[in-house]
């Protein structure tokens, strides 16, 4: 087993292997990432392979701080704030790449904009830092499966495949970051887009910006839409939304008080209804019922309100039909 908890000893292990190229499993406060050097294509590459990931979908760059991040793209003023808002923390900024920022191409998939962040989890700040490089990590899961909150969730993927796993701990939030594209900012147009809702909720992301997101349509055909493939997050069994009942042969993901009376095997979100409480346990509680081999999943109303619109965005993803 490749999972060795995150001491100092460790983490200067894991960079010294980053730096040879390998891939690492990263702690994060949203969740898992499967990193490797961002300016190694080779090693980029070996990421789309052990995911099995599409190559237009692009990666997440990873940097210690926002004086690094500003290295790889241009951050518009509104861009700035949301920065010093969040960071290091659960929020993801598109911006337009810099000249000669050395990222390997494929972790854009040849777009002309990166999506960067600083993670606020101390192992994966001590390993950016140790690397002294930006590192590429998309969530360390198989490409459309369920998100991974803990280490052993990484090794249920990917085995010993990978050079080595740090423990950090189940994730702090449990939800990916919130991704808003800053590339349409300039004198004449001054907008901020969700790619995708995350861990940092619309409305605080408004409160700190200053303006309203704009959400674009999402459009599952086109590939140049990155992140807005349908089906994703999928356990193996089929997933109901918005059931009030229980058929047989389902499993239960409850939320809230009012759960319908069955002799299933369930899991409730949050009891008192708590939408952060209900985002940490999200994937895990999939992946728990999942294991139980149950044909289909019957999942509860959850409200859409404040993290509630992340949740409900993976959910109807893990409902989706699949290919
Ligand atoms: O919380 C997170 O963001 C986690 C942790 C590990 O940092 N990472 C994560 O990565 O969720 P991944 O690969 O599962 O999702 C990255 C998303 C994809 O939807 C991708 O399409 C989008 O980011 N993305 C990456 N680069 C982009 C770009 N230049 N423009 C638009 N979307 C981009
Ligand atoms: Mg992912």
């Amino acid at each position: 087993m490749a999972i060795f908890e995150a001491t100092a000893e460790a983490v200067a292990r894991a960079a010294a292997m980053i730096c040879d190229g390998h891939l690492v499993g990263m702690p994060t406060e949203t969740v898992y990432g499967l990193a490797a050097d961002a300016t190694n294509g080779r090693a980029v590459a070996a990421i789309y392979a052990a995911k099995g990931r599409p190559r237009f979908n692009p990666l997440i760059v990873h940097v210690a701080s926002l004086e690094d991040a500003e290295r790889l793209i241009v951050l518009p003023p509104q861009a700035r704030l949301l920065a010093q808002a969040f960071w290091p923390g659960p929020l993801t900024l598109v911006g337009r790449a810099r000249q000669g920022n050395r990222i390997a191409g494929l972790v854009t998939a040849g777009l002309d904009t990166v999506a960067v962040r600083v993670p606020g989890h101390a192992v994966a700040h001590a390993l950016i830092t140790a690397c002294g490089r930006p590192l590429a990590a998309p969530s360390a899961n198989k490409s459309g499966r369920i998100s991974p909150t803990t280490a052993a969730h990484v090794a249920a993927d990917f085995g010993d495949t990978l050079a080595m796993i740090l423990d950090g701990g189940m994730a702090r939030h449990g939800l990916e970051s919130t991704i808003v594209d800053a590339t349409c900012q300039d004198a004449a147009r001054n907008q901020l887009i969700l790619l995708r809702p995350g861990a940092v909720s619309s409305a605080a992301i408004e409160v700190a910006a200053g303006v309203p997101l704009n959400r674009r349509p999402s459009d599952p055909t086109r590939p140049s839409a990155p992140g807005q493939l349908e089906s994703h997050y999928a356990p193996r069994a089929h997933v109901r939304l918005n059931a009030l009942s229980v058929e047989p042969g389902e499993a239960l993901l409850a939320f809230g008080r009012n759960v319908p009376l069955s002799e299933t095997v369930s899991v409730n979100l949050s009891y008192d209804g708590d939408l952060v409480e209900a985002a940490q346990i999200l994937f895990a509680a999939l992946r728990w019922l999942d294991a139980h081999g149950v044909a289909q999943i019957a999942v509860m109303p959850v409200p859409s309100h404040g993290l509630g619109e992340a949740i409900n965005d993976r959910l109807a993803r893990a409902a989706a039909p699949r290919k």
